[in-house]
């Protein structure tokens, strides 16, 4: 049966990453040239969804924008149309309002019959309480951690993990150069997706995620023998969201008017503190931030971008309502939307790649690498 979708909408929420604009063009292009439909795009998320800043998008628009970073339309993660910030009260407190029907009118007054939302779990979220009142959205998973329930990869990972690998890279010369352990904080959220990634491959010596609480004494306990009886040097890969076994996560700020309000920062001057308070090892710190969501997609998150982006449209002119667009085993899928929303993929405990960097003495600061695994013949 032909579809009776005409027009759609485009927005992008949560934090940009690489190869976002690669969806945009893949979304446009299709839904123009493969099936006649206006394309619709949207500013700053759903704020501006809110704001009704919404204009048309021709493939002139999306012309060249493969290779960019960010985002052409620009986003936002400070806003949820089901609790939209509306300024304070006379105390001074944060005012909250319901803006999903003025979502839903100011797609409605121009026709959108469908709107493509490119985001992570918070976004997803957005886009279900717009679904709940019967306007179809279709997703698209986006964000650097590679925590969105349901795909194997998000678009933005590869090149955030390529990005972080780099900088793991320099910091090596450097810390074998002067005998020193290097600690550099990468990003992920509650998710260890980046630090595993990049700490594998760039043979990182201690890998510390949020799924595996560590002990300081086995992180220094580890550098110090590698200090003394190894390279003379280590790097320490923590992820933002890591906690020592007897600690809390380090919480850099409090946004109350954000989905997602909290923002973590500082475990890695705490780790680097920790140990070279407790040893005669000097220490440095990196923080990599938001190095790792700038700059131009890897050539592997264009194409898994373009794949996300053509079956998006793909979904929604079959007739597709409230799925996002997942790929599982390299195979391109989808799955309801609201699976998605408010959830987090986490590191498993038997994760592959886990499991081969512990194979090769990897410290995860539980326990010794030396005593992981070994099978005595
Ligand atoms: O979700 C992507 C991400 O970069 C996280 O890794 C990080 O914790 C957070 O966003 C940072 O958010 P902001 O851009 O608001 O500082």
């Amino acid at each position: 049966m032909p579809s009776s979708i005409r027009r759609i909408g485009v927005l992008t929420g949560g934090g940009d990453c690489p190869g976002i604009n690669a969806v945009i063009r893949a979304i446009t292009k299709t839904a123009i040239y493969k099936y006649g439909l206006s394309v619709f795009g949207i500013e700053d998320g759903f704020l501006g969804l809110i704001e009704d800043r919404i204009s048309e998008l021709t493939s002139i628009h999306v012309s060249g924008i493969m290779s960019t970073g960010g985002t052409i339309l620009g986003t936002n993660n400070r806003c949820n149309p089901s609790r939209h910030y509306h300024g304070r009260d006379e105390q001074g407190e944060p005012v909250f309002v319901d803006a999903t029907d003025q979502c839903i009118e100011n797609l409605k007054k121009r026709g959108i019959d469908a709107l493509m939302v490119i985001g992570g779990d918070g976004t997803m979220s957005c886009a279900a309480a717009l679904v709940a009142k019967g306007f179809n959205c279709i997703g698209v998973p986006k964000t650097i951690d590679n925590d969105l329930v349901g795909t194997d990869l998000t678009f933005g990972f590869i090149t955030a993990v390529a990005t972080a690998t780099d900088a793991l890279d320099r910091l090596h010369t450097t810390a074998m150069s002067h005998h020193r352990v290097m600690v550099c904080e990468v990003m992920g959220r509650n998710a260890g997706w980046i630090a595993l990634h990049s700490g594998v491959a760039s043979g990182s010596d201690v890998i510390l995620i949020p799924e595996i609480p560590f002990d300081l004494d086995v992180v220094r306990d580890f550098v110090e023998s590698r200090m003394h009886h190894g390279r003379g040097f280590s790097i320490v890969v923590v992820s933002e969201g890591a906690r020592p076994r007897d600690g809390e996560t380090i919480v850099k700020m409090h946004d109350p008017t954000s989905p997602d309000p909290i923002r973590y920062g500082g475990i890695g001057a705490y780790v680097a503190h920790e140990i070279g308070a407790h040893t005669d090892i000097e220490t440095r710190t990196t923080v990599l931030g938001h190095v790792q969501r700038g700059g131009q997609p890897r050539a592997t998150d264009r194409v898994l971008a373009t794949q996300f982006g053509y079956h998006a449209v793909e979904l929604l002119m079959s007739g597709a309502h409230s799925r996002m667009v997942v790929t599982q085993r390299g195979v391109l899928d989808d799955v309801d939307l609201t699976f998605a929303a408010n959830k987090q993929r986490l590191v498993p405990l038997d994760d592959g790649v886990l499991l081969a960097a512990r194979a090769v003495r990897t410290c995860f600061g539980d326990v010794a690498p030396e005593t992981v695994g070994r099978i005595e013949q």
